[in-house]
C-alpha cells in the first residue's frame, strides 16, 4: 500500500513538476519567436519593405548590409561596381542601407553647390590628423568655409603660378635627368613611379618650401619614401573601412605597416614637418616670401594653431601627390597606346615659342587644343580621386530625379558615372581626345557639365591650379622632345584602374620605353 501511494506521489510530483516547467518554456518559446521577429523586422523587412529608403532602387544585399559594398570596397572595385549598379537600376541607387548614389548631373550639382551648402558625412572624420581638422576633413559647411579663408589664397591660380611655377620647371628637369638615367640604365622605365616622385618633391616643395622638401626623383635616399607611400594605396580601401583594425592584437600581428595610415611614412613626415616649424619659429625674419610655402602661408595668417597647420600640410600632401601622378601615368599611358596622337601633340608644341633657355611659356601651353584635350579626356576616364564624396541630405529630405531622399541620408555623386554617361559621351567607355576638339558650342557644354574630375562648389579640389600647371609643363616637355612606347608590362590587365583612395593602376608601375624624338 505504502508503495503504491508512493508511486502515485511519485507521478503527481512529475505531474506537478511538468505543469510548473510548461509556462515558463512557453514564454520562452514565445521570446525567442519575438526577437527573432523584431529582428527579421529591423534588419530585412524594413530596409526592403517599409523603411525610410526601402522605395529607392538596389541591389537587395546593399539594402540589408553595408558589408555588401564594403566586399567590393576591399576587393578594389568600388568604382566599377557602383558604375554598373547605376546602369541596372538608374540614377538614383541605394548603395548601402542609409547610402544612396546619383548620377545624374543635375543631382550632382544640387549636393555640391555652393548654394546648397550640404555638410560632409561622418567618412570624412577618418581624415582627422594630430587630433586637429584639416580641409578636407571638416564636416560642417560653415566651419568648413572659415577654415578655407586660412588657406584657399595659397592656391589661387596666380599665387601658384607666382609661387610655384619657377620650382616646378625645376622638378620638370630633374624629372627628365632620372627619366634618361632609367631608360639607360634598364632601357624601360617605370613612369608611374618617377611621376610619383615628381609629384612628392613638389608637393613638399609647396607645403614645406625648397629647403624642407624632398629630392626623391634624384637622391636615393629620399626615394623608398614614395615606394612605401605607393604600396599603401592597396590597403586604403580596407582603412577606410575598418579605420582601428590596427589597434588590435591581431590586426597588429596579420596587417602590414603599410596599412597604418601614419605608418612610417607617417612619421618621416611628422618628422620632416616639425622641423620646417622649429627652424621657422627659430628665425622669424625667414617669413612667408622666403619660406615660399603653404606653412609661411598659414603662419602669417596667424587663425591656425601648430597642429592645426600640420594637419593641414599632412592631409594636403597625401590628397596631392598621388593623385596628380596617377593622371600623369594614365596621360604617357593613353599617348603610348596612340602614336597618332603622340603625333598631333608633338606637331603643336612644336609651333610654340619659347624662352632663350628653350623653355615653353605657360600661358602658350594653358591654350594649346591638342594638349588640353588630350589631359581632359584622360581625367574624364581614368579620374584620379577615389570618387567618395560624401555629404548629408539636409532637414527636410530632398528629391533627386523624381525620388525623393529623406534628412540625414548620405549621398554620393559618383565621379565615374557621369564620366561615363552614354548619353552624353559618345562611346563613353574609349579614350577619344577628338571629342574635346570636335563638339560645338552647344554640345561643349554638355560635355563640360559632366565633367568633374576635380569635384565642384564650395568644396572643389583646392589644388587643381596646382595639378594642371604640373600636368602641362611636364607632359609637353616630355612630348616635345621624346617618344614613348609600351613596355611589355604595361597591359591592359595591369593599368585596370582600382578603387583606392587615389585610384591607382593594379600593378602599381607603367613601364614605358622612351626615345628621343629624331
Ligand atoms: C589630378 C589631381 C587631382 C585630382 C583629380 C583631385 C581631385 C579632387 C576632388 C574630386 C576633390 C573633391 C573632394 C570632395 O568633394 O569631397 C578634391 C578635394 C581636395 N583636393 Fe584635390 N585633386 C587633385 C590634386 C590635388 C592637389 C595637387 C592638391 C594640393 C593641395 C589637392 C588638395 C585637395 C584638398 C585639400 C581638397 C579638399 C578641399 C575642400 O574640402 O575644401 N588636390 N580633390
Amino acid at each position: 500500500m505504502a508503495h503504491r501511494v508512493a508511486k502515485v506521489l511519485d507521478k503527481t510530483m512529475v505531474d506537478i513538476t511538468f505543469s510548473h516547467e510548461q509556462p515558463a518554456s512557453l514564454v520562452l518559446v514565445f521570446l525567442v519567436f519575438l526577437a527573432t521577429g523584431f529582428i527579421i523586422h529591423l534588419y530585412i523587412l524594413e530596409p526592403l519593405l517599409y523603411g525610410r529608403l526601402s522605395h529607392i532602387p538596389g541591389p537587395r544585399l546593399a539594402s540589408l548590409s553595408k558589408y555588401y559594398l564594403t566586399y567590393h570596397d576591399v576587393s578594389l572595385r568600388r568604382n566599377e561596381t557602383i558604375s554598373q549598379w547605376h546602369r541596372t537600376y538608374g540614377p538614383v541607387v541605394r548603395i548601402r542601407p542609409n547610402e544612396v548614389t546619383l548620377g545624374n548631373p543635375n543631382d550632382y550639382r544640387e549636393i555640391y553647390d555652393t548654394k546648397s551648402r550640404y555638410d560632409k558625412s561622418k567618412y570624412f572624420s577618418r581624415f582627422v590628423v594630430y587630433g586637429e581638422d584639416n580641409l578636407f576633413s571638416t564636416l560642417k559647411y560653415a566651419d568648413h568655409q572659415v577654415m578655407k579663408r586660412s588657406i584657399a589664397a595659397a592656391y589661387a591660380k596666380s599665387n601658384v603660378v607666382t609661387k610655384g611655377e619657377e620650382m616646378v620647371r625645376e622638378r620638370v628637369d630633374a624629372f627628365i635627368t632620372a627619366m634618361t638615367m632609367e631608360q639607360k640604365a634598364h632601357s624601360v622605365v617605370d613612369i608611374f613611379v618617377l611621376f610619383d616622385c615628381f609629384s612628392h618633391d613638389v608637393m613638399t616643395r609647396f607645403l614645406y618650401g625648397q629647403k624642407h622638401g624632398t629630392d626623391t626623383l634624384l637622391s636615393s635616399q629620399d626615394r623608398p619614401l614614395v615606394v612605401n607611400l605607393k604600396r599603401s594605396q592597396i590597403w586604403t580601401p580596407l582603412w577606410v573601412n575598418f579605420p582601428t583594425l590596427h589597434t588590435y592584437w591581431l590586426g597588429r600581428q596579420l596587417l602590414p605597416k603599410e596599412y597604418v595610415k601614419n605608418g612610417e611614412y607617417g612619421a618621416d613626415v611628422t618628422r620632416r614637418i616639425e622641423s620646417l616649424m622649429n627652424a621657422h619659429d627659430a628665425d622669424k625674419e625667414s617669413k612667408y616670401e622666403e619660406m615660399f610655402s603653404l606653412y609661411g602661408h598659414m603662419s602669417k595668417g596667424g587663425k591656425l594653431n601648430r597642429n592645426q597647420m600640420a594637419s593641414e600640410m599632412f592631409d594636403e600632401l597625401k590628397a596631392g601627390q598621388m593623385t596628380t601622378a596617377t593622371t600623369l601615368t594614365y596621360v604617357a599611358w593613353r599617348l603610348s597606346r596612340s602614336p597618332e596622337w603622340q603625333d598631333r601633340l608633338r606637331s603643336e608644341l612644336s609651333t610654340l615659342e619659347t624662352d632663350e633657355s628653350g623653355k615653353l611659356y605657360l600661358e602658350d601651353l594653358e591654350s594649346c587644343p591638342v594638349l588640353e584635350a588630350v589631359i581632359k579626356e584622360t581625367l574624364r576616364l581614368h579620374p584620379a580621386a577615389s570618387g567618395r564624396q560624401e555629404r548629408v541630405v539636409p532637414l527636410g529630405g530632398r528629391t533627386y530625379s523624381g525620388v525623393y531622399v529623406p534628412e540625414g541620408t548620405a549621398v554620393i555623386g559618383p565621379t565615374l558615372v557621369l564620366h561615363l554617361d552614354p548619353d552624353v559621351y559618345d562611346q563613353p567607355l574609349q579614350w577619344r581626345p577628338e571629342r574635346w576638339l570636335d563638339a560645338s558650342e552647344e554640345e561643349m557644354k554638355t560635355l563640360e557639365y559632366s565633367f568633374v574630375p576635380f569635384g565642384h562648389g564650395a568644396r572643389v579640389c583646392i589644388g587643381q591650379h596646382l595639378a594642371m600647371m604640373e600636368i602641362r609643363l611636364l607632359i609637353a616637355t616630355i612630348y616635345r622632345a621624346y617618344e614613348t612606347r609600351l613596355g611589355e608590362t604595361a597591359t591592359d590587365y595591369e593599368m585596370h584602374q582600382l578603387g583606392t583612395l587615389a585610384a591607382v593602376p593594379r600593378g602599381l608601375r607603367c613601364e614605358l620605353h622612351v626615345d628621343r624624338h629624331s
